[in-house]
């Protein structure tokens, strides 16, 4: 069983940032990239109520089908696109190495 996996993150300036991601620790994709002082609000905290995390997945990785409130947030917020996520939503697991996303433009 792997230690840690890695996840690429394209930020809004188009720079690719290779994320080391320790497993066996609850985070989530929102939590890793604040800890790695990437521009990611989340300013909820990870409750699904502010889409400040909000991601577009660009690999093929089948990630757990979003909740109610996930649906119900990106409903409402901007810059949504057909595979929009919310960061904060996404758990960090072993089935998710080599997960490629890019950041969404701020919610202003
Ligand atoms: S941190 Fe607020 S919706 Fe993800």
């Amino acid at each position: 069983m792997k230690e840690s996996i890695f996840i690429k993150v394209i930020d809004r300036f188009e720079k690719a940032h290779d994320l080391e991601v320790p497993l066996g620790v609850p985070l989530s994709l929102m939590e890793v990239c604040k800890s790695y002082e990437l521009p990611v609000e989340g300013v909820c905290g990870g409750m699904a109520l502010c889409a400040t995390c909000q991601v577009y997945v660009e690999s093929e990785h089948e990630l757990s089908e979003p909740t109610d409130d996930e649906w119900a947030m990106l409903d409402q917020a901007m810059h949504v696109k057909d595979n929009s996520r919310l960061g904060c939503q996404i758990k960090m697991r072993e089935e998710i190495d080599g997960l490629v996303v890019r950041l969404a433009p701020e919610q202003v």
